[in-house]
């Protein structure tokens, strides 16, 4: 029998996540609600669904199972709508719950759906991906993209609980769990050098046992819960998980989403480091170099390659950025390991040179990949 753990966050009221194998065995006991609404692309009801539909059926409550399409495109205005719809025509009810089983768009979609039924009812997060278990499963951050933006429309809206299977990560195309990675790194880079160390050597992969899995995966949510128990509603620190994420977004914008979620951020930490190092020269503030899990993370594993275009042609996604003031971008930079803050007095220039260094870089773990025999 492996370890479960717990991790609270203290947000009034707080929330468990309880990580560890088999917990999808707890779902009924997790909702709170008379019926419980369980929304999970086809991919994942087939996968997951069985187990979650007996967990209610053996406690003997009732559990209707609701699938979408897979993908992105799901998180959409016309798939909350249908999903609405649904729980009307089964006439859900205030004392009702949903219970949101995948990825991030599972979460983002189902979370705004049980905001905004019935004014809101009780939501637990199941997350099936690594990616979805860093990030989107805890902070209460629920939503849907418009034809003109992502994450456009949504609500805050924090989960009743959140259970972390870590049997659902067998079940992931490795890629998939090196786009988790990306997401598990951020938070050791932010505070827990041991957990980003963890990511650099590899320890995280859909094949280690799962006890390093639920410690692992435990500690990036630790992580977040204390960065959201502080600021829920991001009104400071909480900005701080969008380490990597500035540039994240311009580089998947520019490859027209083909690469990744979890790619660019792996990228985009790595110019986060390049550019964090460069404002230090250039303003003289203290710095301690804080690359190195991300260089070994980014040459041992295939994360997929970025486009690489001018600058120029990078800064018109870089505006849309939603961290943007006044027309001025925003970085989250660090200092060192651990040391994050807010820049957004950038010089152009700075930018543009770690751009180009960043560049260089690439080429570096390109040749660093192709010697050790891990390019793709
Ligand atoms: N994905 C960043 C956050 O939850 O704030």
């Amino acid at each position: 029998m492996t370890d479960v753990r717990t991790v609270h966050v203290a947000t009034g009221p707080g929330y468990d996540v309880r990580i560890g194998s088999g917990v999808l065995a707890e779902a009924a006991a997790a909702s709170p609600g008379r019926r419980t609404a369980v929304i999970a692309d086809t991919t994942v009801a087939n996968l997951h669904g069985p187990v979650v539909l007996d967990a209610f059926a053996s406690a003997g409550r009732d559990a209707v199972l609701i699938p979408v399409a897979p993908g992105e495109p799901s998180k959409d205005l016309a798939t909350y709508g249908a999903l609405l719809r649904r729980l009307a025509s089964d006439r859900f009810g205030r004392d009702d719950a949903v219970l949101a089983l995948g990825g991030g768009v599972v979460c983002d979609l189902a979370g705004f759906v049980a905001a905004t039924w019935m004014r809101g009812v009780p939501l637990v997060h199941a997350p099936t991906t690594l990616l979805a278990m860093a990030d989107a499963a805890i902070g209460g951050k629920t939503g849907v993209n418009l034809p003109e933006g992502k994450n456009l429309v949504g609500a805050f809206w924090r989960p009743a609980a959140v259970l972390m299977d870590v049997r659902t990560l067998a079940t992931l195309p490795a890629a998939q769990i090196v786009e988790g990675c990306a997401e598990v790194l951020k938070h050791g880079l932010l505070a827990d050098p041991e957990l980003s160390d963890a990511i650099a050597s590899g320890r995280i992969a859909a094949d280690a046992p799962e006890d390093d899995l639920i410690r692992w995966v435990a500690a990036s949510a630790s992580v977040k819960a204390g960065v959201v128990a502080g600021d829920e509603r991001e009104a400071g620190e909480r900005a701080h998980l969008n380490l990597g994420h500035t540039l994240a977004h311009a580089l998947e914008a520019a490859s027209g989403h083909r690469l990744a979620h979890g790619a660019a951020v792996a990228w985009g930490l790595l110019y986060a480091a390049i550019l964090s190092r460069a404002v230090a020269e250039r303003c003289g503030r203290p710095y301690r170099d804080w690359s190195a899990p991300v260089r070994a993370f980014l040459t041992a594993r295939p994360v997929p390659y970025p486009p690489e275009p001018a600058w120029e042609q990078l800064e018109p996604y870089l505006a849309r950025d939603k961290k943007a003031r006044g027309g001025t971008r925003r970085w989250v930079l660090m200092d060192g390991p651990c040391a994050p803050y807010l820049a957004d007095d950038v010089p152009p220039d700075v930018e543009r040179d770690a751009w180009a260094r960043f560049r260089a870089t690439v080429a570096e773990v390109r040749r660093a990949r192709g010697t050790n025999g891990g390019d793709t």
